[in-house]
């Protein structure tokens, strides 16, 4: 989930959670105080204070109302009062005020000072009602006006003792209000925790991924698959944790390249020079000392020298490869009077080695490819060698296939040598690379002929690839680009 959506989600949950949790302690609340005023009331004064606050308030004034109209005469009566009176619940009591002089008043108001809390005459209307704070007391005091007989202003209050209730209206407020901020601060603090745990979490971990890069260490992962903002960033640390690895990695392996390049190359030189020294020397010492012996010497010197030139020439070619300095011509080239042409040349060596070469044409024979003459005669000079080299049979053969594959031409040279160790195949394209069929032989070789050759072949915009089974033949196929 997006982290904009769920700061949204946790922003409407900061204010809905609280209020059902609020709602929900509320209702509790309510009943638990709502029975417990109960309670206390019912045990203090026989009376439910929900119920019959008002209505015995209200029964009794009613009843006063009628039995005045009745016969006003009850209005100087006591024993009307103490009638009154006791028809009030423990908790209410009634006040009779003749002008300013109380005349009557109820045992429990006579605790409290009630009189100058008294509303004046005609202050209220029969039906409206007034509080007061007497003493220590709560009193929710109805007023009825009239006139006394004498023509003096009267008036009936009953007043009922609301403390006990007040007091828990109070208590209540109070833990309703203490309990909101407390849900609302304790909700605020469990939703930012979860939130920010869910932000903060993969950030971390992208931090320690950075430590790891920092102190070098690119083998670990990190995986994240919220979905959100963070996780994006995530797969992008990750993809280029995955692109370091990958480049140290190809920093090193040119650094063993490298090293194994010197190390090639020293070796490659120094046999050659070795029996040279030794030729040389023999002949100084004296143990050439015939002159059949001396011509077999230096021709065994001429022969090295000349294998050192031809490593030391491949090896500048590659370098030169290597380093994309050697200029390309390329041109268009009739590719089957090129093969042709080329084979003719082979065929002189080929046919004192008893090798047949021939080339099959399969489909168009006027086909034009792009391609740089000499570096390609280079590429069928460096496979064919191979085959002269390899090819362990008493009849040798090479046949070169020439076949249109889309816009390219590929042609393949297949022989009938020793074949190469399915493990080798792999390998051959690489430099210094020889074979373990090849070491094997006395046929000599750096490894960079193949190299070169693939070199060559993919700067043309081309493939090469190799087929091979071991004992029975080898085959080396290339691809040119066709002119359409
Ligand atoms: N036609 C083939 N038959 C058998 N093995 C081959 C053939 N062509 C290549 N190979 C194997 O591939 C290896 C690499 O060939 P590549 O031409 O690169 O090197 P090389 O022939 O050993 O040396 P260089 O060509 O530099 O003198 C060879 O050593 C050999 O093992
Ligand atoms: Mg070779």
């Amino acid at each position: 989930m997006l982290i904009k959506t769920r700061l949204r989600i946790s922003n409407i949950a900061v204010l809905v959670i609280p209020l059902i949790i609020f709602a929900a302690f509320t209702f509790c609340t309510v009943i638990i105080i709502k029975n417990n005023i109960e309670n206390a009331y019912h045990i203090k004064f026989g009376m439910n204070p929900f119920i019959d606050f008002a209505n015995n308030g209200v029964q009794v004034m009613n009843e006063i109302e009628q039995d005045i109209e009745s016969d006003p005469s009850y209005l100087n009566n006591v024993n009307y009062y103490n009638y009154i009176d006791k028809k009030l619940n423990d908790n209410t009591g009634i006040v009779i005020r003749e002008d300013n002089s109380i005349k009557y008043e109820s045992a429990f108001l006579k605790k409290i000072d009630i009189k100058q809390e008294l509303p004046s005459f005609g202050s209220f209307l029969r039906s409206f009602s007034s509080h007061a704070f007497v003493g220590n007391m709560n009193v929710l005091i109805r007023q009825y006006d009239f006139y006394f007989e004498n023509g003096n202003k009267g008036s009936i209050f009953i007043v009922t003792d609301t403390t006990y209730l007040i007091k828990m209206i109070k208590v209540f407020i109070m833990t309703e209000a203490i309990a909101f901020v407390l849900i609302l601060i304790v909700t605020n603090i469990i939703l930012t925790f979860i939130v920010s745990k869910s932000i903060i979490t993969p950030l971390e971990a992208l931090k320690n991924g950075a430590n790891e890069i920092k102190e070098g260490n690119l083998d670990f992962e990190l995986i994240n698959n919220n979905g959100d903002e963070v996780s994006e960033v995530s797969k992008a640390f990750e993809e280029m944790r995955l692109k370091l690895k990958d480049s140290m990695q190809k920093q090193i392996q040119y650094e063993t390249n490298r090293k194994e390049l010197i190390s090639n190359i020293s070796h490659d030189l120094k046999t050659p020079v070795t029996a040279i020294k030794g030729y040389v020397e023999g002949i100084k010492d004296g143990i050439a000392d015939t002159p059949e012996k001396m011509e077999k010497y230096i021709q065994t010197i001429y022969l090295k020298a000349n294998d050192m030139d031809k490593l030391i020439e491949e090896l500048f070619l590659f370098s030169k490869l290597d380093l994309n300095s050697v200029p390309f011509h390329f041109e268009k080239v009739d590719i089957v009077s090129y093969l042709k042409y080329n084979i003719e040349e082979f065929q002189f060596d080929l046919e004192k080695r008893s090798i047949e070469i021939d080339l099959k044409v399969e489909g168009r024979t006027k086909i034009y490819v792009i391609a740089d003459r000499e570096k390609i005669r280079r590429v069928l000079v460096n496979i064919v060698e191979n085959s002269i080299k390899y090819i362990d049979k008493d009849k040798g053969k090479i046949n070169i296939i020439l076949r249109e594959k889309n816009n390219f031409v590929e042609i393949e040279i297949k022989d009938n040598g020793k074949g190469i160790l399915k493990e080798s195949i792999p390998h051959i394209f690489d430099r210094f690379y020889r074979g373990d069929l090849a070491r094997n032989s006395n046929t000599g070789g750096s490894g960079l002929g193949l190299s070169i050759a693939k070199k060559i072949i993919e700067e043309h915009g081309g493939q090469i690839k190799a087929k091979s089974e071991e004992y029975k033949g080898t085959s080396i196929t290339f691809t040119l680009k066709k002119i359409l």
